[in-house]
């Protein structure tokens, strides 16, 4: 191998520009040329393509977003998009690919890994944390701790106010950021899409609450836990509990903003060890973290296998609500 490519795609997440850093910096460092593919997929199949060096990667560690910018490309889900991106690659004689994103990047990944025979190595990149075989991605720990201040300042105004507040957090089909925030939150409840819960449940909760003594509340609610999300649930809690109701949205600023010191140590051990892994013929693999430190994981599992929630957190904020 003597010429990596690199790109993210598919949502953007705190710490993707540390893991650029790392993999641009540990190519140069193993001798290897590495190019950065602007736009994702897209910018693969119109050949938006630019040669590296360690210095092009100078002050961005800090940075949320990422440099290489990233888009959800269509055409890449096409075979004949997918040939294409192939074709560019080797054109530029890149031979072989770093993909940093989420489980819908990973697809295309295994894709052109398959038909094509490409060489490709997947980084964990996802506020939603919602990827199998990797207990973490990079951004979780960023996004969850803006959302947590956020539920702490809320909780002030809730309490001076007697009120309740509903606090939407991001996660379409995953309740991962809702669950930690709503346990280190002290949520009274939380909702996640993994978790059917309806407005009735919510309001029931909320009553018995107040009856045992509780005269503000917080409630955590995934993007995707309730149809319509928090505003629709809103009024629904409101004719049933007597607490005037506020309901906040999060959304993208949970996405946006300087990566913790958590993530981008993540997101530089994970950068080195997709070049090391490109390097050492692990090819078709993720790269992730559990409990036995950096693990592969084939990108096939990746995409077709769902993470699980962690019920042992669930009980344990039903238990500490009380
Ligand atoms: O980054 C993941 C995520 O935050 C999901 O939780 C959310 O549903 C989605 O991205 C929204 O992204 P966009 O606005 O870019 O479509």
């Amino acid at each position: 191998m003597e010429h990596i490519g690199i790109l993210t795609s598919g949502g953007d997440a705190p710490g993707m520009n540390a893991a650029i850093r790392a993999v641009v910096r540990t190519a140069v460092y193993e001798g290897l040329r590495i190019s950065a593919v602007y736009r994702g997929y897209q910018g693969l199949i119109e050949g938006d393509i630019v040669e590296m060096g360690a210095r092009s990667v100078a002050n961005i560690i800090q940075r949320g977003g990422t440099v290489l910018r990233t888009a959800r490309s269509k055409a890449f889900m096409e075979s004949e998009g997918r040939a294409v991106a192939a074709r560019n690659l080797r054109e530029r004689d890149i031979d072989g690919l770093v993909v940093i994103g989420g489980d819908g990047s990973f697809r295309g990944a295994y894709k052109l890994f398959e038909e094509h025979a490409f060489p490709v190595v997947g980084i964990p990149a996802t506020i939603d944390n919602d990827i199998y075989g990797t207990d973490v991605a990079i951004g979780f720990n960023t996004a969850i701790n803006v959302a947590l201040e956020a539920v702490d300042r809320l909780r002030d105004t809730a309490a001076s106010h007697d009120r309740l507040f509903l606090v939407e957090v991001m996660g379409r089909h995953s309740g991962h950021i809702a669950l930690h925030v709503g346990v280190a939150g002290g949520a009274e409840a939380i909702l996640l899409p993994e978790v059917h819960t309806d407005a009735d449940e919510v309001a029931d909760m909320i009553v018995a609450a107040q009856e045992r003594g509780k005269t503000s509340s917080i409630v955590i609610v995934a993007e995707g836990a309730y149809q319509g999300g928090a505003m629709n649930l809103q009024a629904r809690v409101r004719e049933r509990c007597g607490y005037e109701v506020r309901t906040v949205i999060l959304g993208h600023t949970q996405r946006g903003g300087s990566p913790s010191t958590r993530d981008r140590v993540l997101a530089s051990r994970m950068g080195y060890h997709a070049v090391r892994s490109l390097l050492e013929g692990h090819h078709g693999v993720m790269v992730g973290v559990d409990k036995r430190g950096i693990v592969h994981v084939a990108l096939k599992d990746v995409w077709e296998l769902r993470k699980e929630i962690d019920w042992e957190l669930i009980e344990l904020a039903g238990v500490l609500a009380i």
